[in-house]
């Protein structure tokens, strides 16, 4: 008897990022933060999902990733999951919860496997994190690195500026990701880095990379899905592409909707339910007149 080929594509689980960077096959991220969201990417085909600490600037308008907490990556790692049947779900540690020590950094990351159904956790830095990357590893967490523009460190580097324009800053962030993948990171993020520097780190690992801002030659793009579809305010970053104008597309509902309710034209008597028939509503209006 031949077996039927499922006709949904395989479940994305780690092992899959490496087949596909031996093949040369281009892999695709994209944030999401909530239901509907993560079942729009998911079923577009997106093979990672990840639950960004962009939430922060994205969905609760802080400015910037410091304020966002364990319980909000929490809380939309558990929505993305219910949305999403396919993707890898990657859950950002958000900063404070593992710059304390080794033990709380494995309870937060735990949190968020157990809890929240992600399947791998993402965490900013280089050879400071090597320790940390090594014993969440080792208590079966899969880990993503961060490097380049870690916007956790928004104070110390004074702004969102492109990493690694020297020769030794790059020759850092270069060694900086051969020591991520010795310590048993599988993906590393490389966020506004020279296209070059981003090439020799592609060219040089066995573990894929995951490309913002840093040229082509990564093995996986990754933007914040909320750019790519136009609905976030101000400057985009010059890498972004943005593909649709969803804020355009809201406020014309929004404003259409609005101008039927002010006419009178909204709802209509399809859009409103009646009284069954043995109701009755010459009793009903006495009611109110008495
Ligand atoms: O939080 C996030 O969305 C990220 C990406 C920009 C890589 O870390």
């Amino acid at each position: 008897m031949a077996y039927l080929k499922p006709d949904k594509p395989e479940k994305v689980y780690v092992p899959a990022l490496r087949k596909a960077k031996r093949k040369g096959k281009k892999l695709v991220c994209l944030t999401a933060y909530d239901y509907p969201t993560a079942r729009i990417v998911d079923e577009a085909g997106v093979e990672l999902i990840l639950v960004g600490d962009s939430i922060g600037n994205v969905i609760h308008g802080y400015g910037n990733t410091i304020p966002v907490t364990l319980e909000e990556i929490l809380s939309a790692t558990k929505a993305v999951k219910r949305g999403a049947e396919r993707a890898l779900i990657i859950s950002d540690l958000p900063y404070g919860t593992y710059h304390v020590n080794e033990d709380e950094t494995v309870r937060n990351a735990l949190r968020l496997m157990k809890d929240g159904g992600a399947e791998a956790v993402k965490l900013e830095g280089g050879r400071n994190r090597l320790n940390l990357v090594k014993r969440l590893v080792n208590e079966e967490i899969p880990v993503v690195a961060h490097i380049g523009l870690t916007p956790q460190s928004v104070h110390k580097l004074g702004g969102y500026r492109v990493q690694g324009k020297t020769t030794a800053t790059a020759k850092k962030l270069i060694e900086d990701a051969k020591m991520l993948e010795d310590a048993g990171a599988f993906a590393i993020v490389l966020e506004l880095v020279p296209k070059e520097v981003a090439e020799i780190i592609s060219n040089e690992l066995k573990i894929s990379t995951i490309g913002i801002g840093a040229g082509s030659a990564c093995d996986i793009q990754v933007l914040v899905l909320h750019d790519l579809v136009g609905l976030t305010f101000g400057r985009l970053p010059r890498f972004v592409r943005q593909y649709a104008d969803i804020r355009e597309f809201m406020t014309d509902a929004i404003n259409r909707w609005s101008d039927d309710v002010r006419s009178g034209d909204y709802p209509n008597e399809d859009e409103s339910y009646g009284l069954p028939e043995k109701v009755d509503i010459e009793a009903l209006k006495k009611l109110e007149n008495d």
